[in-house]
């Protein structure tokens, strides 16, 4: 049965946890995956995680099954910090919310049921994006293309290259976006570019999936959400993937959900339904313990605000990080511009490495970054940055 099964290749990013934990060396750095770690070197578990987990503890809760939308509350919570609590949208009876397992199962999700009912065959990517993102929608059954989006010549947006190549799909394709954050360039759209890409995704009729992955780690929890409202302020349907792995520190929970903005409550009531049936038969209902916790902080004043000063406390570990980061490869000898690790915004910076380099990262430095040069800002503190930015410029300068 299992002979023809031929060996698949590491996964481009979760891969490297492994070759990284195999790694024997002391000095050894993981800037590959997207995990926020503190200056200590640790995953932080968030003061108000813990308080809304103690509670729950004592509780003493019995574990039945969640609805397969999840948890209300939950539901309910994601959609305020999506759209606003002053939004009308949230009371017009057009949206569903369904939690799912992290951003990826949200994405996963969407993308079966776009592909299922609606007969959505085409998506398009930013090039780059996320390694997942081209891997997902291909095993969803789709064809993936992509969109220009990076500018490597300024390490900005190429907004131009983006408007054609959205514009030229054929009507009525799924464009993914990133919210805010762009994983991997770090490289967001300002108010102003939106605009444009709302007009163009308007006028052909496409349908925008936003992946908000890292809401609060730009600017704040607000105005990382202005595409999102842009969006709403359209009226027109759309899609939004949100995960609260980062924000929350929340990886292993598997905490994300699925927001889809239909027309009219009738059409909301036939596509929950449809929605559910996706669910059940794929995994029936969601875990309950992550959508608890991040419930219990959403809806309760005093958490939320320890929650928000926290994701304050981690966006500005990760912007001294960058200074840090771009004067030290600086004082190692870099003469190439890296003012830009300072513009770039969430977790990672967009390095310009190439394949080699960051092959040289790891066998000589025992640095770990993704190949596409990649690295994960939030995984520096001061007891790696110095070995971090020599062994970067002892390879940007061979
Ligand atoms: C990342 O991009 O590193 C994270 O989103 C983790 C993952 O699942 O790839």
């Amino acid at each position: 049965l299992f002979f023809p099964v031929e060996m698949a290749p590491h996964d481009p990013i979760l891969g490297l946890n492994e070759t990284y934990n195999a790694d024997l060396r002391a000095e050894k750095v993981n800037l590959g995956v997207g995990v926020y770690y503190d200056e200590a070197g640790k995953v932080p578990l968030l003061r108000a995680v813990q308080a809304a987990e103690e509670a729950r503890v004592a509780e003493h809760a019995p574990r039945s099954y969640l609805p397969i939308e999840g948890l209300a509350p939950y539901d309910l919570a994601v959609q305020k910090l999506l759209f606003g609590t002053e939004s009308s949208i949230v009371e017009s009876g057009r949206l569903i919310t369904a939690q799912s397992l992290g951003g990826t199962g949200a994405l996963k999700l969407g993308a079966d049921f776009l592909f299922r009912l609606t007969g959505k065959k085409l998506v398009a990517i930013s090039d780059p994006s996320w390694e997942n993102h081209r891997a997902l929608f291909e095993a969803a059954g789709y064809e993936v293309v992509t969109y220009p989006y990076y500018d490597a010549a300024t390490n900005g947006l190429n907004l131009n290259g983006m408007l054609e190549g959205i514009e030229a799909l054929p009507e009525g394709s799924v464009v993914l976006l990133h919210a805010c954050c762009h994983n991997p360039t770090g490289v967001d759209l300002g108010l102003a570019d939106w605009a444009r890409v709302i007009d163009v995704i308007q006028r052909k009729n496409h349908v925008p999936f936003l992946d908000i992955a890292y809401q609060g780690f730009g600017e704040n929890l607000q105005d990382d959400a202005l595409a999102v409202r842009l969006f709403a302020e359209t009226g027109m349907p759309f899609l939004v993937a949100s995960s609260f792995s980062k924000s929350f520190s929340l990886y292993g929970e598997r905490v994300g959900a699925l927001t889809l903005v239909t027309s009219t409550p009738d059409e909301r009531d036939r596509v929950l339904s449809q929605l559910k049936r996706v669910i059940r038969t794929n995994y029936s209902n969601p875990p309950t313990h992550g959508a608890k916790v991040v419930a219990a902080v959403l809806n309760n004043p005093e958490l939320y605000a320890m929650w928000e000063d926290e994701l304050a406390e981690m966006r500005e570990r990760i912007r001294g990080m960058r200074q840090a980061l771009a004067e030290k490869l600086k004082e190692a000898g870099v003469t190439q511009d890296v003012d830009y690790i300072q513009r770039q915004r969430g977790m990672f910076s967009y390095s310009g490495l190439n394949k080699d380099q960051v092959k040289r990262l790891a066998d000589e430095f025992a640095i770990y970054a993704v190949s596409s040069g990649r690295i994960c800002v939030a995984a520096l503190n001061s007891a790696n940055i110095d070995h971090v930015a020599k062994a970067i410029a002892a390879v940007m300068k061979d």
